[in-house]
């Protein structure tokens, strides 16, 4: 038996064991992919979470993920294959700071993304994630001031299509911020046929440059639908492993981070590996803790997301 069946084989006496699910996001290692027990983008894998029968959530994806499923399921024991899976988006909006900047604009309807921390969703009035973000921020009144945080690249986009007036605070994703546009196009003038699909965290000379833009979910359905046979993929390249089993025809490509670096791997999500999910299963740790009172304050924004998504 090679070491990785060995691996995946006590995964699952494991998972038996401790009535546990594996979920993971799109861009996990694919043998984490392959080995989960369901994959999404961040709205479905919050949706997992809540309706799990399961006594153990192993989520494989980035700290706000997990602690998006324990607030969700305060009962259930949630781990982190690798507790440093952080989120670059999420560490630019400290909890205290954005009180402040809350502060400075009291009349206004709190949007944030859910790629933030517990304490930061304890201060908002609605969660969205970029597969729903322009359609909750439509569903607001139209007289109602918006603020929205923490991602001012998708921020700008959901500004674009809703056609609301936002204030945004500045954070960005690290990884969508490293694609080079010079490279992007290169590689149009080289495929001149590929149709470009971006996720809603790159810059905005990426995105014009763009013919979908959409969550990982929804770039993952507009492979498979549109008649194109060619995509420049402008996201996370983790999201392959999945593009390539649902359109195994059709030729795929990345684009490289500015100075040709292979920064569009998220360095968070990458910290996951086999054995740490080994590990976290086993030993239940490192497991995800928070104040109740803070839980209790975050969940109400997460379920009026839940509500509110079509
Ligand atoms: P999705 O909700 O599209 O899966 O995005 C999550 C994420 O972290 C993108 O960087
Ligand atoms: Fe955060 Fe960006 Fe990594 Fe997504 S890709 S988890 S937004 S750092």
């Amino acid at each position: 038996m090679s070491a990785d069946t060995a691996l995946v084989e006590a995964i699952e006496q494991l998972k038996r064991e401790r009535n546990a699910v594996v979920l993971a996001h799109y861009y996990q290692e694919p043998e984490i992919q392959d080995i989960a027990d369901f994959i999404g983008d961040s709205l479905e894998l919050s949706r997992k979470a809540a309706n799990t029968n399961a006594d153990v959530i192993a989520f494989c994806g980035v700290h706000f993920m997990a602690e998006t499923a324990k607030i969700l399921c305060p009962e259930k024991t949630v781990v982190l294959p690798d507790f440093d899976a952080g989120c670059s988006l999420a560490d630019d909006c400290p909890a205290d700071e954005f009180a402040d900047f809350r502060a400075q604009h009291p009349d206004h309807f709190v949007v944030s993304y859910i790629n933030c921390t517990a304490a930061v969703k304890a201060q908002s009035d609605l969660i969205c994630t970029s597969s729903n973000a322009v359609d909750l921020v439509r569903q607001l009144p139209e007289d109602l001031p918006v603020l929205f945080a923490p991602d001012r690249n998708l921020g700008r986009w959901v500004q674009r299509h809703s056609g609301r007036d936002l204030t945004l605070w500045p954070g960005r994703c690290a990884v969508h911020e490293a694609f080079s546009e010079e490279a992007l196009l290169q590689l149009k003038l080289e495929h001149p046929e590929a149709e470009v699909i971006a996720h809603p965290e790159c810059e905005e000379n990426l995105l014009d440059l763009a013919d979908f833009i959409g969550s990982t979910s929804k770039l993952l359905i507009h492979a498979q639908k549109s008649p194109a046979n060619s995509f420049i993929v402008l996201t996370e390249p983790g999201i392959l492993h999945q593009m390539k089993q649902r359109v195994p025809d059709k030729t795929l490509m990345d684009v490289p981070g500015t100075d040709g670096c292979s920064c569009n791997a998220c360095p968070h999500m990458r910290l996951n590996t086999l054995e740490k999910l080994r590990d976290c299963l086993d030993t239940l740790e490192p497991a995800i803790e928070m104040e109740e009172s803070i839980r209790v304050q975050a969940l109400a924004p997460i379920e009026r997301m839940l509500a509110m998504s079509r």
